[in-house]
């Protein structure tokens, strides 16, 4: 019972790239207010730093918690809003930031909600694209790493609520 971890990517490495993305993510907005939506919970950690690699003068934060039912570890395609987002993002440049995208269904879910909130513009910045298994055609504006297969932990990232903590990212090895 129980599960090994393996080390995919070192704290030195992620601290590394999300200072890229964050140099283009600047570029990109440059002049204009920006709205992060980071997608509870596993974006959190990844928010945190990202936000403090962008170099612009005007950064909103809000946050937004989708369920999706199914397989405990992927999502079948059905997505609830469990707390919406708060702040008006109505004429608002926003950057919805995920953590790992696997089928696509969450955020093709969320592009059709946030249609509702009428914003200036809609992109997409995830940590970890599980391109391979894409269920659902999405267009991802920022891309941390691309890892095929694999589940995945730390930084944020969890196995029934656990390694969330963990300053790297992992593979969870299932003991036979
Ligand atoms: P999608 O709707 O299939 O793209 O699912 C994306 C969501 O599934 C992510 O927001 C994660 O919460 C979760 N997920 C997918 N793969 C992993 C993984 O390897 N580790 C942890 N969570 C994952
Ligand atoms: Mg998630």
């Amino acid at each position: 019972m129980g599960e090994e971890l393996r080390l995919l990517l070192s704290p030195e490495r992620i601290a590394e790239r999300v200072k890229e993305l964050g140099r283009e993510i600047s570029q990109l907005y440059r002049g204009r207010p920006l709205v992060l939506l980071g997608i509870l919970k596993g974006a959190f950690v990844f928010l945190a730093d990202l936000m403090r690699a962008i170099d612009l003068p005007e950064v909103q934060v809000d946050f937004i918690r989708l369920k999706s039912y199914g397989f405990s570890d992927t999502s079948a395609g059905e997505v609830q809003i469990t707390k919406d987002v708060e702040l008006p993002l109505r004429g608002k440049d926003v950057l919805v930031v995920e953590d790992i995208v696997d089928t696509g269904y969450t955020l093709a879910f969320l592009r059709e909600h946030l249609r509702t909130h009428e914003p200036a513009s809609v992109r997409f910045c995830c940590f970890i694209d599980k391109a391979e298994r894409r269920k659902v055609p999405l267009e991802l504006d920022f891309v941390g790493f691309k890892i095929p297969r694999g589940f995945l932990v730390g930084y944020g990232l969890d196995y029934a609520e656990r390694y969330r903590h963990l300053p790297g990212v992992y593979e969870v090895l299932l003991q036979k």
